[in-house]
């Protein structure tokens, strides 16, 4: 980060102090920096009619009514673990986007995936890459380190990624993110852009798209790029626009062969194998995963072309 950037929070205070100045937010009150003392569930539910916690990017609308009387008959199965349901709503994803069933996997929220690809993805040697501010909290341990290394630039002056000055920073990078349209500025990468990045990136590395706010944008998705087999991972989530954030679903599409990287690592969900596979019907992940050493490392500093660009890294195994 560097002087003339912005990071997430202060973009963050900026927003609140423009919400602030609204009149309909402010007169009400209820556009909330951090969260209100509601972590009860009678305390939820009130905040639910009066309360937009804008730094958690919740739809405060939440769920359609037809997606809450879908909702109603889940209580009474919720002593089940239902876990031939994450295929099946991947498979249906898979046919609305045009994809095959094995493009896509379903998993607890987009957040869970999205570090499961920095984890499988990137590593010391070969950065994760992307221009700041965006949503990097997934690629950050709880030190606020990266999990593996970065390699970072601020956004350029209309606030998008210049994916060729990212590339000129991170020549050797193994994950190039990009938040399509930006948390939390906003803007659109363009196709144009995104194509340019896949065509130059270097051989192995995988763009990662994380497409959270793409239907509240003109943006085009990347799910047609999966279906033609190109590096790229998309990410998707129904907790923005379908205002289901507490009912964690969110999708990965990808080639088929990226799925056992991301899906051997703890953080990822269960899925079941295909029918060809043997007993146990489902695959669940190892009670006692591999160890991953914790995050040690320190942050220096570099700069490529003109443009200051930020190396961080952690001591970490890369995984392959
Ligand atoms: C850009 C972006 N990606 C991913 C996520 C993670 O969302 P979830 O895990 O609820 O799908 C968020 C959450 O705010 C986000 O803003």
């Amino acid at each position: 980060m560097t002087d003339r950037t912005i990071s997430r929070r202060t973009a963050f205070k900026g927003a609140a102090a423009a919400a602030a100045g609204l009149p309909l937010i402010a007169r009400a009150g209820s556009a909330m920096a951090l969260p209100a003392p509601a972590d009860t569930a009678a305390g939820m539910i009130a905040s639910l009619h009066d309360r937009i916690y804008i730094n958690a990017n919740e739809n405060p609308h939440g769920p359609c009514l037809a997606a809450t009387k879908a909702l109603a008959a889940l209580p009474t199965l919720s002593g089940r673990y239902g876990m031939s349901f994450g295929d099946r709503i991947a498979a249906l994803f898979a046919a609305q986007n045009g994809l095959k069933p094995e493009n896509v996997v379903a998993h607890p929220g987009s957040y869970v995936p999205l570090r499961a690809a920095c984890l499988a993805f990137s590593s010391t040697e070969k950065p994760i890459a992307y221009a700041e501010p965006t949503f990097d909290s997934g690629f950050r341990g709880a030190d606020g380190k990266p999990l593996t290394a970065a390699i970072t630039l601020p956004v350029g002056p209309d606030h998008s990624p210049d994916v060729k000055a990212l590339l000129a920073a991170a020549p050797t990078a193994g994950v190039y993110y990009l938040c399509n349209p930006n948390n939390p500025t906003g803007t659109v990468t363009s196709r144009e852009d995104i194509l340019w990045l896949l065509a130059n990136k270097p051989k192995g590395s995988i763009l990662l798209v994380d497409e959270a706010y793409i239907h509240y944008s003109t943006a085009r998705s990347c799910v047609d790029l999966v279906a033609q087999g190109a590096d790229v991972l998309v990410l998707r989530t129904f907790s923005k626009i379908y205002g289901l954030a507490g009912l964690r679903i969110g999708f990965v599409c990808g080639r088929p062969t990226c799925s056992p990287r991301l899906t051997a690592l703890p953080t990822t969900s269960c899925r079941c194998p295909p029918p060809s596979q043997p007993k146990p019907a489902c695959s669940i992940p190892p009670s006692s995963p591999p160890a991953r050493p914790r995050p040690t490392g320190s942050r220096t500093g570099s700069t490529a072309g003109s443009t200051p660009a930020r190396s961080s890294t952690s001591s970490r195994r890369a995984i392959s």
